[in-house]
């Protein structure tokens, strides 16, 4: 049986970099679907990255932690959550070496949460408890609503009404086949959706380093070697868990690094654009070498798409961009593109001779790369960005957004970025 779409989708961390690419993507791609956004707003969520969306009415944001249970199933009853795609983490490898508690927090605690309030809503017959508001909880009174269907490239294709009756489950639907199955004393889903889905969306550095040749595949162990890939590790094996255990409809990807719009600058591509625009020096760790699989945020968002349509529940999906580079490379290429968009430095010196090799960083993984063959098999997606196009485009977006660039830039950035280089 195929899956409904998703309709109404609680998407957490949708404030920062790959979740606000996800938010408008998902509006643009899924017209009958509504989004609530939750986030804390940590120093990577930036309202600026959503604020065309205030008048959308399909669109809600709510500022708030995913380890708050009572908020979450607040949400989850009085929207009706059918669909979570959970980005909320702190993602920054460096701040995880220096200040690890806030990924224990959130990355760990924060999954364990959203697991325990989609179980309690999806799998038990009276949901969480007091928490159903009476303003439209999945047990609340009969509903129209129509489901539309991604195809596998993230298109839409309208299927149709669906007819919802008073116990929040499709007239005349077959029992839904995950959450039916849940073993005795788990509950009759009366209250869930007809078929909801999680969609944890992870890392491949859980996987740990690659030498020179091989590829992370869906059955690599698990290796993680920094507190951010470590706490990473630990949520997707409870997001895992909760399918074996539960039947809870948790679907796993782990995906190679994203570059584009809407990108914190504390990461390689938006630090070195930025750094480069100012004339900064251009840090670089140990000797340059370290290759990542690089893949352009919007085809990462497309292929969570199709997983979301088209993914089995329980299974786990490598998503990458086919593009191993050097860092070194990158911060070249991307050196070279500003001299011919906006001209070398003054003085006339190119952007490559602000280039300067920074002490590495501790347990500095050497290389990671994907072998995204699954995803491209079995549910027919593949990138579509090659990455010339993608780090034009990128830089382009950061030039033509300069009042973004700057909004984000302020007291706290500077502060962070002062420690974290001031003395390599
Ligand atoms: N950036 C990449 O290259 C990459 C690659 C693969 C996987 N991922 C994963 O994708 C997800 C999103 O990554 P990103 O780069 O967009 O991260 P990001 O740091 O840009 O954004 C994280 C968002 O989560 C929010 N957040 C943090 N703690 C929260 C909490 N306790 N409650 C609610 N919201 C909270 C932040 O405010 C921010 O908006 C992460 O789970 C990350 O592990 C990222």
């Amino acid at each position: 049986m195929t899956p409904p779409l998703p309709r109404k989708i609680l998407v957490t961390g949708g404030a920062g970099f790959i979740g606000a690419n996800f938010v408008r993507l998902a509006l643009a791609e899924l017209p009958e679907c509504r989004i609530v956004n939750l986030d804390r707003l940590t120093y990577a969520g930036n309202p600026a990255n959503l604020a065309d969306l205030e008048d959308q009415p399909r669109y809600r944001f709510v500022h708030g932690d995913i380890r708050d249970r009572e908020l979450v199933d607040s949400i989850m009853a009085e929207e009706m959550i059918d669909t979570v795609v959970h980005f909320a983490a702190e993602s920054h490898v460096d701040r995880s070496i220096t200040d690890p508690d806030a990924f224990i927090e959130t990355n760990i605690t924060g999954t364990f949460t959203l697991l325990e309030a989609a179980r309690a809503r999806w799998l038990t017959a009276a949901g969480p408890g007091d928490t159903t508001t009476g303003t439209g909880g999945a047990g609340a009174g009969a509903a129209n609503t129509s489901a539309a269907a991604a195809n596998h490239n993230g298109g839409t294709t309208a299927v149709g009404e669906t007819e919802i009756d008073g116990s929040g489950r499709k007239a005349g639907a077959e029992r839904n086949p995950v959450a039916g199955d849940a073993d005795p004393g788990i509950g009759d889903p009366a209250a869930a959706p007809p078929s909801p889905r999680f969609l944890h969306v992870s890392t491949d550095e859980v996987y740990g380093s690659l030498g020179p040749t091989g590829y992370f595949t869906e059955e690599t162990p698990y290796d993680p070697r920094s507190p951010y890939s470590a706490s990473k590790a630990a949520a997707d094996h409870l997001a895992r868990a909760y399918f074996h255990t539960y039947r809870l409809p948790v679907l796993v990807t782990n995906c190679s690094n994203n570059y584009g719009p809407y990108q914190f600058p504390e990461k390689l591509i938006p630090l070195i654009i930025n750094n480069a625009l100012e004339g900064r020096e251009l840090p670089v760790y140990g000797d340059g070498r370290n290759v990542r699989d690089w893949l352009f945020v919007t085809d990462h968002c497309r292929a969570l798409l199709t997983v979301l349509a088209a993914g089995l529940p329980g299974e786990t999906y490598n998503i990458g961009g086919n593009n191993e580079q050097e860092n070194i490379a990158i911060v070249e290429i991307i050196c070279d593109l500003l001299d011919e968009r906006v001209g070398p430095l003054p003085g006339g010196a190119p952007r490559r001779s602000l280039i300067r090799f920074v002490t590495d960083r501790p347990g500095h993984d050497r290389r990671y790369a994907i072998d995204a063959g699954k995803i491209e098999r079995e549910l027919g997606w593949e990138p579509a960005v090659g990455f010339t196009e993608g780090i034009a485009r990128t830089i382009d977006w950061y030039l033509g957004n300069r009042a973004w660039l700057d909004g984000v830039l302020d007291g706290s950035y500077r502060e962070y970025y002062r420690r974290m280089y001031a003395h390599r």
